[in-house]
């Protein structure tokens, strides 16, 4: 009989992902019909209380709506356990709900980074580590550290109670079904590889954008920013799966390795080159969806003056033989227009411009765009001629829109099940974690030294226009819009 203990189960992460995933991977019949789920809080709830906050939360985000024998035999599995985490003797309580476990556990702890070294001391000092009647694996939830040092530090504490293999560093833009794809679509085609490289791609761009402004977060992201928030996890995880080398297998470490083997060929942002590298700004009030939104320095929680990014744009290069000279972009923020997370891989012009002569519009380069949300989909542009009797041609867009038969799940369901079945490969391995921090502690340490001044965009908009500074060639600019501009090019 294992066990799933949610540290921090009555945080904004637990109520909004982690007890749907729950949720939906029972009625998808994933969950084994024994699986205990123990849901830590510091509040005053009974088992019925909190069944009764999950029951509310979920009748309002249930995909279907909320089934009443599927929640039923939830609630079977489901008990709250009041403890005060920060003191060792609480742990009793934990340890008497776990009592009669005899599989593994897992502990999920959804909770401030600088709480876990103290909870993880407090499982091993109180024998809850001890692996004698099945796993113990510890999920720790991103960021992991502040910036290399920190996460450096944070490794060293975990080291002396936990084995790498027992962590697992959740990244969930890992689970997410089309960062799955883009491994399947590189490397179970052939098509691609020949054209995979710094010969045939002009420049690949990564938008992470959310018409969301930081909501009650303020009191983590204030002190994070989007170059932490997202760049350093999310979107460096995406850049290393489109721009690996093919792994020796599909195994966990193989794919790691060559994650990591990628993260480091990112050539290191020198001090002088901060500014023609990156850039950061924060928005403005303006309007989103009809609605006005107020500026982030009026967010509740938000320091008076802070400096704090809540865009920040990145161009990286990666020293290796495959894309030496190629420029990757990628830009994340909060309060744009419009919520979508896109990899543009733009190609080389053909060597001659056959049509050229009369051409009144510059023929356009070939995309491959991988949409990860909202909706997936892969599309690959192309030019071709416009039937009729003039020579016109236009852009078209092969569509493989990935309608799924059902509805698709969310990232933290495969996670959690891949937690309870023991494969880490979308897990976080030290090493990636460590590089990534290295890609970008220049730019978060030049930043920080900085805090005279920072640029503005207005919420709503598609970011600040500032940030096309960082494009190498004039052709270059942010793509936002993954369907072709249907204007023909006229010959
Ligand atoms: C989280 C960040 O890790 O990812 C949030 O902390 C961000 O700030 C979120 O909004 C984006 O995830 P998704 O799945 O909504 O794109």
């Amino acid at each position: 009989m294992a066990a799933f203990v949610i540290f921090g189960a009555t945080g904004n992460l637990s109520l909004s992902k982690l007890m749907p995933a729950f949720y939906h991977l029972e009625a998808a019949s994933k969950l084994e019909a024994d699986l205990r789920i123990l849901a830590i809080g510091r509040r005053d709830y009974t088992t019925p209380q909190w069944h009764e906050l999950i029951q509310t939360q979920l009748s309002k985000s249930a995909r279907g709506g909320l089934d009443a024998a599927t929640w039923q035999r939830l609630c079977t599995k489901m008990v709250y356990v009041k403890m005060d985490t920060s003191n060792e003797a609480s742990y009793d309580a934990l340890k008497e709900a776990l009592d009669g476990s005899s599989g593994g556990v897992a502990y999920y702890l959804s909770m401030a980074p600088s709480e876990y070294g103290v909870v993880v001391r407090a499982l091993h000092n109180t024998g809850l580590l001890d692996e004698a009647q099945g796993f113990r694996r510890v999920v720790l939830e991103k960021p992991f550290g502040y910036d290399e040092a920190s996460a450096k530090a944070l490794q060293h504490h975990l080291e002396r109670y936990l084995r790498e293999e027992q962590i697992y560093r959740i990244d969930h833009y890992l689970g997410k079904s089309m960062v799955q794809n883009l491994l399947v679509f590189r490397f179970a085609n052939i098509l691609m590889e020949p054209l995979w490289n710094r010969n045939y791609i002009d420049h690949i761009q990564i938008t992470h954008a959310e018409d969301r402004p930081i909501g009650s977060r303020a009191g983590y992201y204030d002190g994070s920013g989007a170059m932490r928030d997202m760049i350093q996890s999310h979107l460096l995880q995406l850049l290393a799966l489109v721009a690996m080398e093919p792994p020796a297998s599909m195994d966990a470490e193989a794919l790691r390795d060559e994650k990591v083997k990628l993260l480091r060929s990112i050539r290191p942002i020198a001090k002088n080159q901060v500014n023609a590298q990156a850039y950061r700004a924060q928005y403005s009030e303006g309007s989103i969806k009809g609605e006005r939104v107020k500026a982030y320095l009026s967010e509740e929680g938000v320091a008076k003056e802070s400096m704090t990014e809540t865009y920040a744009a990145l161009k990286l290069y990666i020293d290796n033989w495959r894309w030496e000279g190629v420029p990757f972009y990628i830009q994340s923020g909060k309060n744009m227009a419009k919520s979508q997370t896109l990899i543009s891989v733009c190609f080389k012009h053909p060597p001659q411009q056959f049509f050229k002569p009369s051409q009144v519009r510059k023929m356009e380069p070939n995309w491959i765009i991988f949409r990860v949300q909202p909706d997936e989909a892969i599309k690959i542009e192309m030019t071709a001629k416009q039937p009729g009797l003039s020579l016109a041609t236009q852009q078209l867009s092969l569509d493989a829109s990935l309608l799924p038969c059902g509805p698709i799940g969310d990232a933290y369901e495969d996670l959690l099940l891949d937690v309870l079945r023991g494969d880490r490969s979308l897990f976080l391995r030290y090493d990636e974690v460590r590089a990534a921090w290295k890609v970008v502690d220049p730019v978060i340490e030049s930043w920080a030294s900085n805090r005279s001044f920072i640029d503005t965009y207005v919420s709503g908009s598609w970011g600040p226009k500032e940030a096309n500074k960082l494009f190498e060639q004039p052709h270059q600019e942010w793509r936002f819009n993954d369907s072709v501009d249907k204007a023909p090019c006229a010959l």
